[in-house]
Order: structure tokens, then sequence, then C-alpha cells
């Protein structure tokens, strides 16, 4: 795959990209809107985590969260191993390598308060991978998705990348046919460009067809 051999030469520098695009940031402000108490002990899915930059986030507001983190790329999630050793998070992190289409074996069968996708749909068919994380998710649970935008930014970056960003109306309806209704769209604030203009958050909501 054209797109694993880009991640397995970018992983070094990955987050430096995201801390200078302004990403890092947009996720704490996405992580502020998720609709749990700070305290709790929130389980999360991070399917397609990369260097894990939203696992972070997610520990920087919910400390006491557990959070398991998958990839395909085998650089990328070694790049998320060291970082959770140097700042001492191993243990509120699982990682491993998985492709969030197919069975997760690893999950066995754990459910989960929140299944996250950050830039990772682009790469598959959505119906199919929504509806297989879906598995892992508690009937009450939420499903966040940050893709890139489908303007002339995403494009460019889908170019660089190798996708092709989705349209809103196309995310949506791949959600809702699998059961999930649009609770928020989350745009970034301006202050954090570039990363406003390239993307943005959906949080997703199982309703009773899922159920
Ligand atoms: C744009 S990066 C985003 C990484 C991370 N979610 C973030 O927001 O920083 C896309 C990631 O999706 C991973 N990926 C692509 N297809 C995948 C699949 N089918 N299963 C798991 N990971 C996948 C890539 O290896 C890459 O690390």
């Amino acid at each position: 795959m054209k797109h694993d051999k880009l991640y397995s030469k970018l992983a070094k520098i990955y987050d430096v990209g995201l801390y200078l695009n302004g990403t890092k940031k947009a996720y704490d402000f996405f992580v502020k809107q998720l609709p749990f108490p700070e305290s709790k002990r929130i389980k999360v899915l991070d399917a397609g985590a990369g260097t894990g930059q939203f696992t972070l986030a997610i520990l920087r507001r919910f400390p006491n969260a557990k959070i398991v983190a998958f990839d395909l790329n085998e650089n990328m999630i070694e790049e998320l191993k060291i970082t959770l050793k140097n700042k001492g998070l191993t243990k509120s992190v699982k990682t491993f390598i998985a492709n969030a289409s197919g069975p997760i074996l690893h999950v066995g069968d754990e459910k989960f308060d929140l299944v996250v996708t950050c830039g990772v749909l682009e790469y598959v068919y959505p119906e199919d991978t929504i509806k297989n994380l879906a598995d892992y998710l508690k009937p009450s649970g939420y499903f966040f998705n940050s893709p890139v935008k489908d303007n002339i930014f995403g494009k460019l970056l889908g170019t660089a990348f190798v996708f092709k960003p989705y349209s809103q109306e196309r995310i949506i309806q791949a959600f809702t046919s699998c059961g999930f209704n649009l609770l928020k769209l989350l745009k970034i604030p301006i202050q954090y460009l570039p990363a406003s203009l390239m993307k943005e958050g959906y949080l997703f909501r199982g309703n009773s067809s899922r159920l």
C-alpha cells in the first residue's frame, strides 16, 4: 500500500507536523467537547491512532481514561510507544498493530465508551469500517470522527497523503446508514490555522436501529 510506505517514512517527524499545523491544539479543542466528566475512567478505542496525538489529548483532559490505540503502520505505533514511555503513560494505553476494517483480536469482547477515527476513514470503505468498529462500542457509546475537509486544502493534503477527502454529506450518510445520529459538527476555531482550514470533527451516537 502506497500510504503505508509513506507513513513508515514520515513516522519520526509526524508529530512535529501536527504541532506546526495546529492539529495538536485542535485535538485538545475536540476533546473538550466530549460529553464525559473529566474524572471518569472512560474506555476509548483509537483506531488508526498513528503516533497517538488524539490519544494524548484524551489523557490530558481525562487522566483516568483507559485507551486502546492501534494502527496498521508499525513505525507510527513505535513512535507512540516511545512517547508513552517518555511520558510515563504506558499503563493508560494499550498499543498494537491492527486493521480498523477487520477483527481486532487484541480487544476480544471489550466494549468502549468512545471510538475515535482521526484521518483514517479516508483510507477505507467507510461503511464497512464504521460497522466493524461499532461492534466494540457500548450501546450508549459515542463515535468521534475527524476527517480532512473536502475543500481545496483537504484535496491538496489528500494528494500528498494518498487519499481523497469525503464530502460532509457522504460522511454523515455513512454513519447514518450504520445506525448513528450526528450530535455535533465541530468547526476548529480560526486561531488553530492551518488546521481549521483542513480538518473538522463529527460526534455521533448510536440510535435505536443500532441497539
Ligand atoms: C492521517 S494519519 C492519522 C493518525 C492519527 N489518527 C492522528 O490523528 O494523528 C492516518 C493513520 O491511519 C492509519 N491507517 C490507514 N488505514 C488504516 C487501517 N485500515 N487500519 C488501521 N490504521 C490505518 C495510517 O497508518 C496512519 O497512521
